[in-house]
């Protein structure tokens, strides 16, 4: 009997399988960063009834964008598009949290209003791209956030947060991952303050649970989740102790009572070892830490995900890629059916193609 078409529960939701759809930035949304028919009809392909999709990331500020076509949720006009997502996930019984993001050093000043340069905990470029409507430009030097511009950010999040709610979300999980703001607070890599937001890990955390709390006080914890990836390099992440780091932020969101945490699993390649550069952190490390639902992430296979429901160390496994190129993904992973490759190319932006034409297995029988 396969545990991943058992039920569970996220929050106060009664979830009838653990096949959850991971935050996937397509970069399809209108002009205003407004999401479209289109993006309704992705969400609806790949909603199923008692399961549990992760929007894509949306920038909480035009300053916390660093992807021409990723849709907002800055703008009340950004309100009524993902009131039409979520209505269609609704109808087909599925729940969708709204994934809350802050790119911060990870942008160019194309992306930024007045060509600002990005803000950032501290003044320290990260090596990579940003996606700016004249292609891939190398990220912009960042400048670092004055102690008392912070709130104000801190504020965006809860603004942000309250136009999910209004959008007819079920939740929020704001992203703590990937190398972006939270994140970069978070590890001392790239945190390198001075006053209360750095130095220390109860410093270096402040950020990031100021968000939670703010958002918490929109849509109350059993609502709210967070994503981290404490083993991930992406974006030029570093930390010195990355499990003291990730160990005392599960405490800490454990005590603040949210419904779950989103660990991006270390990725093993084949039978070889780890393939970060740093000291790998694996939900299983996190799990005596933090009391609520876990949603492993990350390199997973119909086999893996099953495996890792079944010892316990997760509740959950959210698919990102194969989700891309299978809609209906829960039901391939029950019935165990083939699944479509997907196309790397067709990720990031463009039109239908590559985003709603993967067929469903039913489709092509
Ligand atoms: C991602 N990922 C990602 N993560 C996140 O937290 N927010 C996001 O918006 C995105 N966007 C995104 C876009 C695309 C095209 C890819 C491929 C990935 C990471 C994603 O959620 C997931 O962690 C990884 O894809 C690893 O899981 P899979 O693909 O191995 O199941």
């Amino acid at each position: 009997m396969s545990k991943l078409f058992t039920s569970t529960k996220v929050g106060p939701y009664e979830l009838t399988h653990r096949v959850a759809m991971a935050p996937l930035t397509r970069m399809r949304s209108d002009p205003g960063d407004i999401p479209n028919g289109l993006m309704v009809k992705y969400y609806t392909q790949r909603a199923s009834q008692g399961g549990l999709i992760v929007s894509e990331a949306t920038p909480v500020s035009t300053r916390g964008n660093g992807y021409a076509g990723a849709p907002g949720i800055y703008s009340d006009a950004q309100i009524a598009g993902w009131q039409r997502v979520t209505d269609a996930v609704h109808s087909k019984g599925g729940r969708i949290f709204q994934q809350l993001w802050h790119v911060g050093r990870q942008s160019h000043v194309d992306l930024q209003p007045n060509g600002d340069a990005p803000v950032a905990p501290s003044a320290i470029a990260a090596e990579g791209y940003a996606y700016t409507k004249a292609g891939e430009v190398p990220f912009s030097i960042p400048r670092a956030l004055e102690l008392h511009e912070i709130p104000a950010i801190v504020e965006e999040f809860r603004a942000g947060a309250e136009r999910s709610l209004r959008a007819g979300f079920d939740g929020v999980e704001i992203h703590g991952a990937n190398g972006y703001l939270p994140d970069q607070f978070l590890q001392d890599g790239t945190n390198k303050r001075t006053d209360e937001y750095g130095g220390p890990i109860g410093n270096r955390a402040r950020f990031l649970l100021e968000v939670t709390q703010a958002t918490i006080s929109v849509w109350g914890a059993d609502r709210v989740g967070m994503r981290i990836s404490p083993s991930g390099t992406y974006g030029s992440m570093s930390d010195s102790n990355p499990r003291a780091t990730f160990g005392y932020v599960a405490t800490a969101l454990d005590r603040l009572g949210i419904a779950y945490l989103h660990v991006v699993e270390p990725r093993i390649k084949g039978t070889e070892e780890i393939a970060f550069g740093q000291a790998p952190v694996a939900v299983q490390h996190l799990r005596p830490k933090f009391s609520r639902t876990l949603i492993a992430a990350g390199g997973f296979n119909p086999a893996s995900a099953e495996a890792i429901v079944a010892s316990g160390d997760a509740d959950l496994v959210a698919f990102g890629r194969h989700f891309i190129s299978n809609p209906d993904l829960p039901e391939r992973l029950r019935q165990g059916l083939p699944l479509n490759a997907y196309d790397r190319s067709t990720f990031y932006g463009g039109d239908s193609q590559g985003y709603t034409d993967y067929p469903t297995a039913k489709a092509a029988a």
